[in-house]
């Protein structure tokens, strides 16, 4: 019995991920872009810049401000109406965005 249970969360997960949509993100990012930029490239340094962080990285922020494990005022607000597959879809789109590079 505990084996399925682990497995149907194993697969209920696994559905999570490849059901993201970048492009659904790209549409659910734009109340996003007044503070984090246009393609998550922040003009301002108080907002992160979010165009090619890591995916998993992305997700778990969003879902640690929803939790309250991570603690942010602002953010909280913005994520307080995202569902599980919205968050997937935005951290999908902003990790798909070109990264900015450093040149040395
Ligand atoms: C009103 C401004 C504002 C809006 C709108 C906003 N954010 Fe943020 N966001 C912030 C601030 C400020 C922080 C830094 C908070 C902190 O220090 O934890 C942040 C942090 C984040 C982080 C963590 C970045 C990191 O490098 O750790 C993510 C991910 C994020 N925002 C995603 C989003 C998404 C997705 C949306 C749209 C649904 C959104 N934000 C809308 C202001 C905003």
């Amino acid at each position: 019995m505990k084996t399925i249970l682990i497995l149907a969360a194993a697969m209920a997960l696994s559905a999570t991920a490849s059901a993201a949509d970048p492009a659904a993100g790209r549409e659910k990012a734009k109340a996003c872009a007044v503070c984090h930029g246009e393609n998550g490239v922040s003009q301002v340094p108080d907002f992160p810049k979010l165009a090619g962080q890591h995916r998993d990285y992305l997700a778990r922020a969003l879902n640690d401000y929803k939790s309250g494990a991570r603690k942010n005022a602002i953010m909280a607000g913005q994520v307080a109406n995202l569902k599980r597959g919205d968050i997937a879809d935005l951290a999908a789109y902003y990790s798909s965005l070109q990264a900015l590079t450093t040149k040395y």
